[in-house]
């Protein structure tokens, strides 16, 4: 049988193929059951011993070949009529895809998150607490009496009224969360040490300017521990705990300084400062000349309080801070405007690194 002519007729077919039905066609025609090409190979069989090797190569590649050509022209095929779907639609495969922009985290939360993680790694626990409050958690059992200034300092937005309810209000510090955690601990069989963080958002009805704003966010800290002797929480673990934080998150050693600082909740209550990161002491336009800026009020935590929260203050001491975290994230980042931070622009917002957490 002659080999050359059949791949030549075969290869001859597939070039004249019409379009794809033709080839597919031909292609069952060819490969299919009872196909000629693998009749032309089975063919074998019947030839004398001596001629099947050299007629079972040449048949093979005949196969080959004929295999190639289909697969060719199918390929040929699909490129013409994406082509002609090409052509017909306006989508233009060269033109640059469209860009995704990656949402990112707003600096608040990415210094919030690494307070977590560092508070946590010091083994405190993260509390949540609500933001519409009760006067009571808010004021009363902070040591705050009704007619206490401290109250007027504060300027809060109260709710309507609620019958039986009581006064609410939208809760102007997070350290409410510290009587309200004390308060559970208690009930559930206290084990000190206790030590939290409550991060969270609070409001006052303030006017709104560069430093001020009526929506901001805080971290409160509360730490307290059993008087074992003549030794217990002290100002010398809350310095430390306080510097320790401040390192890590303006990431530099920094001076920190105390001053006296009246909140009602704490005796002694302090403000503590750091050494101005801006000019490193010297004095300029952001600590206003004095080298430093009060970043965290804080003290030990009032008898008063520790009693509300069901614990006798003879047997328990602790320390108290509240951050503010706008504050800590302007040092950081040095930004000057607080209301850049609520105020939606996105060109603000897309100067932060991302973090990937
Ligand atoms: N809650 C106080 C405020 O918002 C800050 C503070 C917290 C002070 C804890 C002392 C201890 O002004």
């Amino acid at each position: 049988m002659d080999t050359t002519a059949q791949r030549e007729r075969w290869l001859a077919a597939i070039a004249a193929a019409a379009d794809q039905a033709a080839l597919a066609e031909l292609d069952a025609r060819l490969f299919g059951a009872k196909g000629e090409v693998l009749e032309l190979v089975r063919s074998v069989t019947t030839l004398p011993k001596e001629q099947r090797p050299t007629f079972g190569k040449a048949a093979n590649a005949v196969k080959q070949d004929v295999e190639q050509a289909l697969a060719a022209r199918r390929e040929q095929f699909a490129q013409q009529s994406l082509q002609r779907e090409l052509s017909a639609s306006d989508f233009d495969p060269t033109e640059p895809g469209r860009s995704r922009p990656r949402g990112a985290l707003h600096p608040i939360t990415i210094v919030q998150n690494e307070l977590v993680d560092l508070f946590t790694s010091l083994g405190f626990q993260w509390q949540d607490g609500p933001e519409v409050e009760s006067e009571y958690f808010n004021f009363d059992a902070l040591n705050i009496p009704g007619d206490h200034p401290a109250r007027e300092s504060q300027d809060t937005f109260w709710l309507t009224e609620q019958p039986g309810l009581g006064k609410n209000l939208l809760r102007t510090h997070t350290s409410p969360v510290q009587v309200r955690t004390l308060q559970r601990v208690v009930k559930q069989g206290f084990q000190p040490p206790l030590k939290v963080i409550v991060p969270g958002r609070c409001f006052r009805s303030e006017t709104v300017d560069k430093s001020h704003e009526h929506t901001f966010y805080q971290m409160e800290g509360l730490v307290v521990d059993r008087v074992h002797g003549d030794q217990g929480i002290s100002t010398a673990n809350l310095i430390h705990t306080m510097k320790t934080c401040l390192r890590v998150i303006l990431e530099r050693d920094l001076q920190v300084r105390l001053r006296p600082g009246f909140f009602p909740f704490v005796e002694p209550g302090f403000e503590l400062d750091v050494n101005c990161p801006f000019c490193s002491g010297k004095g300029c336009s952001v600590c206003k000349q004095s080298g430093w800026i009060e970043v965290l009020p804080c003290g030990m935590v009032h008898p008063n309080v520790l009693r509300q929260g069901g614990l006798d203050p003879e047997e328990y001491t602790g320390f108290a801070f509240g951050m503010g975290l706008q504050r800590v994230v302007m040092l950081r980042y040095g930004i000057d405007d607080i209301r850049q931070f609520m105020g939606g622009d996105m060109r603000f917002l897309q100067q932060f690194p991302e973090v990937s957490r």
